[in-house]
């Protein structure tokens, strides 16, 4: 049995984890929108079309950001299309992904939706098809008080309030030869920068993500950043990261690693950042907004056989199964190890379309990432603690070497709560654990869930949900002071310990 020990101690800290590192991603898109969030003649639908079932899992995960409308979708997206009466709403064509919009759906419905899921909006804008204009225009709909030719458009919508959007994204994915209207580094930037200069003189409490490269293997990377961040760092906030992760060649072991990869571009794009703070001799730091990451590969051959210019096809409909979820689990733990500068990260997508929730017309069921994002959501929140994990690793192919153990643990001061999360990779054999606990000698384990199946392909689908699912287990324990146990092989963890109150 290999042993993993954990070193931490209270006073090094990574820093203040900003709970938006548990956002998502509804992009009008297959059936994210449609039969997703919104089906108003299912038995499911309140007075909105919009679906309760699909809401309470949202809410269950505590969905903090939720951002839309696209995605590459946004990229020939025109707002005005979306908003209004119902029945005036022209049906539109979507070049991205190749479907009719039926605009039945639009943005205020959204705004409304996301109240009822409890998340705030991270609003993406066109900058294809599109720029400047269209995105002030959007920007006084949304935040203008009133009196002005688009804040009042919106009362006549029915909002008489601004939804006050404080997260816009300026474009999504630029850089990207598949997205309508791709530009060169050059162009964005100062597109960006000058569109993102006059949103602020409009509305200064926004706060706005650029377009970083849409992968660490485009091979503009790095110089993309810094183009971007030397001409408009004054006004951007976060530059946006984008990784997608996959099992083709069916070898588990160098999947289970890819989270090293994430890893490494999260540091890259960090150096990236501040060699421009130092060119700059700047104070501000840019932050990162991580905001789409997952796994997606299940779909790619499938879709590639949908028929085109229909409407809200089974696109993008992975079905995760239990090795997926152990690298969401691990790819959480990446992004908590950086909570100092991933201050934003949305899981892509939410309902149906690489999503965590699915649905039919006969309900909704969990599919296996929902869980490692539940708990994070649920119990990763207060400061990530430096972790040290001293382990045995592997050679991975692709990554190098992989730590047989990923694990952060998070200290939460207002819960007096230490939690710690962990992914054991050994795919053969129970792994011994120790951790001492230092100034929280006196806390207990209050609860250690698991996440654990012989079988990696395991999946939740509608007629089994509940083949991977975590379970309560009793392996871990402290004495004098240092927290013992057994992790099982292939599992995701999530311990937590409390202050023995006397
Ligand atoms: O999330 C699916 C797609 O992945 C998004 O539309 C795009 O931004 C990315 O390439």
């Amino acid at each position: 049995m290999k042993k993993a020990q954990v070193i931490i101690d209270r006073d090094f800290v990574v820093g203040e984890i900003d709970k938006r590192i548990y956002g998502s991603f509804i992009e009008h898109l297959g059936r994210a929108v449609y039969d997703g969030i919104y089906q108003p003649e299912s038995e499911f639908a309140d007075e909105q079309g919009f679906r309760k079932d699909t809401l309470a899992l949202v809410k269950e995960l505590n969905v903090p950001i939720v951002r839309y409308p696209g995605g590459n979708f946004v990229s020939s997206f025109y707002w005005e299309d979306s908003v209004g009466p119902k029945e005036e709403r022209p049906a539109r064509v979507d070049l991205a992904w190749k479907v009719i919009e039926s605009n039945r759906f639009g943005l205020n419905e959204f705004c409304d939706w996301t109240k009822k899921a409890g998340s705030d909006v991270m609003m993406a804008m066109n900058f294809g098809t599109r720029g400047m204009e269209a995105a002030l225009n959007l920007l006084e709909y949304c935040n203008f008080e009133g009196g002005t030719k688009y804040s009042e458009l919106r009362k006549r919508h029915g909002y008489e309030k601004p939804h006050n959007i404080k997260t816009w994204c300026l474009g999504n994915e630029m850089d990207g030869p598949w997205q309508i209207g791709q530009k060169t580094a050059e162009e964005y930037a100062i597109l960006a920068a000058q569109t993102g200069k006059a949103m602020k003189e409009m509305d200064p409490g926004i706060e706005l993500v650029a377009c970083g490269s849409s992968h660490s293997g485009m091979p503009t990377f790095g110089e993309w950043e810094a183009r971007v961040l030397e001409e408009g760092y004054d006004v951007i906030d976060y530059i946006s990261m984008h990784q997608y992760y996959g099992n083709p060649d069916d070898n588990t072991s160098g999947f289970l690693a890819s989270n090293v990869d994430l890893d490494q571009f999260i540091c890259n794009v960090i150096a990236i950042c501040d060699y421009v703070k130092g060119k700059k001799h700047s104070n501000k730091t840019i932050h990162i907004s991580l905001d789409e990451w997952n796994v997606w590969y299940h779909s790619n051959e499938q879709d590639k056989l949908l028929p085109k210019w229909v409407q809200k096809p089974h696109q993008l409909e992975d079905v995760y199964n239990f090795e997926d979820a152990m690298l969401v689990g691990s790819m959480l733990i990446t992004i908590l190890r950086h909570a100092d500068r991933v201050k934003m990260a949305c899981l892509a997508q939410l309902v149906n379309v690489i999503a965590p929730i699915m649905t039919s017309d006969r309900g909704a069921w969990r599919q296996t990432t929902y869980y490692p994002y539940l708990h994070a959501a649920t119990y990763g929140h207060g400061t990530a603690l430096q972790t040290i994990v001293k382990v045995p690793s592997y050679k991975s192919e692709k990554y190098g070497d992989v730590p047989y153990l990923d694990c952060v643990v998070v200290w939460n001061e207002a819960k007096e709560e230490l939690v710690l999360f962990a992914v054991v990779k050994d795919l053969e054999e129970d792994m011994e654990l120790s951790m001492d606990l230092k100034q929280f000698a006196d806390f207990q384990v209050v609860s250690h869930e698991v996440m654990h199946h012989e079988d990696v392909k395991a999946v939740n689908t509608e007629e089994h949900p509940d083949t991977v699912v975590p379970t309560q287990c009793k392996s871990v324990y402290v004495e004098n002071g240092i927290l013992y146990g057994v992790l099982k092989h292939k599992s995701w963890n999530v311990i937590r310990l409390e202050k023995v109150r006397r």
